[in-house]
């Protein structure tokens, strides 16, 4: 655990929280590792029953650490979310996720994962990867045109037009919409809820409905490898430095 994660336990629920309010919770490295780390330690511990996912201050998460990707593109470092995404897609125990404000990119990704989504008023669905010359992750363009409808998905991830949380609730995308301040509450009862089960019969329901998408180990894995290339691109360097320094990306050199 790191101060840029905070991971506490109470009454069968595992809260982890993206705690990186300066950088809208961008996620790190560390930040990865982190929650690989909890979710090993939660599917071990017989009294976790739930995990609950959430992010501090304003923001869900910003996604990845944009200047992580540039160091990874400069052949510094690795993917960190790998490790991050066969966790999470393997997790036997339920998920929920409390979505305070935006979530971007692999913090939209990474909610397909999740078994009950309590949203917000203020949340928001985003993922930019075509903007930023990448393509998606953690399954999603084999899950978003299941969930959403091939025309709302291809308006996610190839426009990366965004989805509003009554808009996603219409959908079928989250389970709850509740006022800002009403959302932590909403989300633990949930939590709650899903502790109070018999866990193996939530774990065997979780396994079940998984096994209607056999295509999706093998969707994450197909989907990294390009990734990985397209954070090397020069597409992705122009997106990526256009972030950094706050002005608008030109495309208009790429054929
Ligand atoms: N990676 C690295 N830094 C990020 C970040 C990210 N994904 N998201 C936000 N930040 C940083 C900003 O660079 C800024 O840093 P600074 O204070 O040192 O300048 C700080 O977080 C605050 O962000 P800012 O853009 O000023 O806040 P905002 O309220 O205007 O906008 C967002 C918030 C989340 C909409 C906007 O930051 C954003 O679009 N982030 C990038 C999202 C993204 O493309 N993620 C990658 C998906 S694959």
């Amino acid at each position: 655990m790191t101060e840029e994660l905070i991971v506490t336990t109470a009454a069968g629920v595992m809260e982890i929280r993206f705690n990186r309010p300066e950088k809208k919770n961008a996620l790190t490295r560390a930040m990865y590792d982190g929650v690989v780390a909890a979710f090993a330690s939660a599917e071990t511990d017989p009294a976790i029953r739930v995990i609950l996912l959430t992010g501090a201050g304003d923001t869900f998460t910003s996604g990845n650490d944009i200047k992580d990707f540039q160091q990874r593109a400069a052949g510094a470092n690795t993917s960190a979310a790998s490790p991050f995404l066969t966790a999470l897609s393997t997790l036997t125990k339920p998920l929920v996720a409390a979505v305070n404000g935006a979530a971007i990119g692999v913090g939209t990704t990474m909610l397909a994962h999740c078994d009950l989504i309590v949203a917000a008023r203020s949340a928001r669905f985003v993922m930019p990867f075509t903007r930023l010359g990448l393509v998606p992750e953690a399954g999603s363009s084999l899950l978003f045109p299941q969930l959403l409808g091939h025309q709302r998905a291809s308006a996610m991830l190839l426009l990366g037009d965004p989805l509003d949380a009554e808009t996603a609730h219409a959908a079928g995308f989250v389970y709850q919409v509740v006022d800002d301040v009403d959302l932590m509450t909403a989300a633990r009862a949930v939590a709650g809820r899903l502790a109070a089960l018999p866990p193996q019969a939530i774990r065997q329901t979780k396994h079940l409905m998984r096994r209607g998408k056999p295509d999706l180990t093998d969707r994450i894995g197909e989907e990294l490898e390009l990734f990985r290339a397209r954070v090397a691109s020069p597409e992705a360097a122009e997106a990526f430095a256009a972030f950094m320094e706050k002005r608008p990306a030109d495309f208009s050199r790429f054929s």
